[in-house]
């Protein structure tokens, strides 16, 4: 064995900086956070080559004291803890001294900088190595200049993407950073481009200006404070749903962090809403007292350690559901009004509509999405009086004109067009919430079989059977045991067409079984099930009676956009369009 020896300074830079600077949009990142420590309103970022050749941050926060600047670039020099007990109090991004020193281990770094008041001055290093300082404009502020990065370390210069990647890295970060401090006037411009200019705003502008202006009517504020956690920021519809992850932001204390069991509570948030494969947006702030979390468990503090990581979990996952509630009652483009001029804010009624028939329901095209703001509010009433008072009868749609097509779809006529509504997802609809009212209320109807069905079990569905029987029972089954894993069904749901008894137990008992993961409850996966069994099908004929009942029962389910697996029920067909594919334009 070779004799152990102490690594010389610069070989340990070198190889710390390869755990904090991985690639260009980690300085971007380590320099922006910098800024945000130093309390800056306006960051600007400038990057060439993907940042390969230059990255420069220049903020307008409290600058650096010009005899310290060399302090600056030392590992384990920081202004922002001084004795072990501040970390466990941490409010700043930084806290170890280490990232000035790991960037200019790795490239050639100009560091000018000046406090209120003072002199201005400026440093430049090079293989670590720091020259005299030097004055530099008198101006609030500091700026950091990095060209070549990894100059000096060719191995970590292969593994660097092409440009156009690692500036899209660098995007991802500052989006991020400005997603967190919609406060902050942030502007980056790469290869002499402007590429993001946000101005100071609230969070939902921002949102709106980071991705695009119609996120801002998709968008659902949600707020929540639990004992001393608590957690804000905007949730998206199912119109924001996207097949791909990529636009989901959880912040701790501001920081954005990556942890695959808070992403989970906020998907299990949106209950069935949303399946497996969809990924809902949101941005999340978290509040967490310092000492109920650590930080300083990796390199790029992306990840952090919770001390209850469940409880940050059920408080994330309930707020989340809570919200959606009211969301997704106000869905975008479609709006149902009752007959009377008075439109509530969320104006889905939640009366069952069993009752309620021959209701008029206009749809209109935008009426503001979820109503949350108070600007939002405002608009979205006066354009509810607006059309109450206009009593447009053209923009209703009218039960009477009702049709059903290939015995699978029902279709009606509105102002703006055509609805087009899938019988069997909309049934299904309409009894999985029902199921999911029983199980909390009172119970559904029942019939009562004629000829009783006798039903075998083996014992694992039998376990099964009577664990589900309760709310069986709630549903309108209703069966007594004969023999040992044997029962007679006596009757089964009214909603639920004849001739298939038989096997309808069994089915909900299997799809239970194979099910289990997608569903948040036990409720909810039978009440799915149920659904799906007893759901008019494809193939059913409606009577014009029957497709009125569903189209009135569907408006009267909290959600009738979409089914519990999240496909739509409802699709528009608007004159616009009809007009373009005709060239009537
Ligand atoms: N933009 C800036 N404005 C004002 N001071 C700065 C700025 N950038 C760096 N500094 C000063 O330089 C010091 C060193 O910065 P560096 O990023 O290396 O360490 P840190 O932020 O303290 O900790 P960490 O390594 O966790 O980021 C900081 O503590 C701060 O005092
Ligand atoms: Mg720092």
């Amino acid at each position: 064995m070779t004799k152990i020896q102490t690594l010389s300074k610069d070989l340990r830079n070198k190889i710390s900086a390869g755990e904090v600077v991985e690639r260009p949009a980690s300085v971007v990142k380590e320099l922006m956070e910098n800024s945000l420590d130093a309390g800056a309103s306006e960051i600007t970022v400038v990057v060439e080559k993907g940042g390969q050749q230059l990255i420069q941050v220049t903020d307008n926060g409290a600058g650096i004291n010009s005899v310290d600047i060399p302090k600056a670039i030392e590992r384990y020099s920081t202004s922002k803890i001084k004795k072990l007990d501040d970390l466990f109090t941490i409010d700043t991004f930084g806290f170890r001294g280490e990232a000035l020193a790991s960037v200019a281990s790795v490239s050639e770094l100009d560091i000018a900088s000046c406090q209120e008041g003072k002199e201005g001055a400026e440093v430049k290093v090079q293989n670590g190595e720091c020259s005299e300082i030097r004055p530099a404009p008198r101006v609030r502020g500091t700026q950091i200049t990095v060209h070549n990065l990894f100059y000096n370390t060719p191995a970590r210069r292969k593994f660097m993407k092409s440009p156009r990647t690692e500036l899209r890295k660098i995007i991802q970060t500052i989006k991020r950073m400005a997603l967190s401090h919609p406060e902050v006037n942030i502007i980056l411009s790469a290869d002499e481009k402007e590429v993001v200019n946000v101005q100071p705003e609230s969070l939902e502008e921002r949102i709106a200006s980071l991705f695009d202006p119609t996120y801002q009517e998709n968008l659902l504020s949600v707020q929540l404070q639990k004992g001393d956690y608590s957690f804000s920021g905007f949730i998206g519809n199912l119109n924001l749903v996207r097949s791909r992850p990529g636009d989901q932001y959880i912040f701790l204390n501001r920081r954005y962090i990556k942890n695959r069991l808070l992403n989970s509570a906020v998907y299990s948030g949106y209950q069935s809403l949303t399946k497996r494969g969809e990924f809902p947006f949101f941005a999340l702030n978290l509040v967490i007292p310092p000492d109920q979390i650590d930080v300083n468990v990796h390199p790029m503090k992306i990840e952090v350690r919770f001390k209850d990581e469940w409880r940050v979990y059920h408080v994330l996952k309930s707020g989340i559901t809570d919200s959606l509630s009211d969301v997704l009652e106000t869905i975008p483009y479609f709006e149902k009004m009752t007959g009377d001029s008075n439109v509530k804010e969320s104006s889905i009624s939640t009366s069952r509509v069993g009752s309620v028939k021959q209701e008029i329901f206009p749809f209109n095209r935008r009426i503001p999405g979820p109503v949350q703001s108070s600007a939002q509010l405002e608009r979205a009433k006066s354009y509810a009086s607006e059309l109450a008072t206009r009593q447009e009868s053209s923009s209703r749609i009218d039960v009477e004109n009702i049709w059903q097509v290939h015995k699978k779809y029902v279709v009606s006529e509105i102002s703006s067009g055509l609805v087009i509504i899938d019988q069997h997802v909309a049934h299904e609809r309409i009894l999985f919430e029902e199921a999911m009212n029983t199980f909390n209320t009172g119970a559904m109807a029942s019939q009562a079989l004629l000829f009783p069905e006798s039903l075998d079990f083996s014992p694992d569905e039998y376990s099964v059977l009577l664990e589900v029987l309760p709310f069986l029972e709630k549903i309108g089954f209703r069966m007594k045991e004969t023999e040992k894993y044997k029962v007679e069904l006596e009757a089964i749901p009214s909603e639920m067409g004849w001739g298939n008894e038989r096997r309808v137990i069994k089915d909900i008992i299997d799809h239970y079984l194979s099910h289990q993961k997608e569903y948040s409850s036990m409720q909810e996966n039978l009440a799915a099930s149920f659904a799906c069994h007893a759901a008019v099908k494809a193939g059913d004929t409606l009577s014009k009676d029957e497709m009125q009942e569903l189209v009135n029962r569907l408006f009267g389910t909290k959600h009738p956009y979409y089914c519990p697996h999240g496909r739509p029920i409802i699709v528009q067909l608007s004159l616009d369009e009809l007009d373009k594919r005709f060239e009537r334009e």
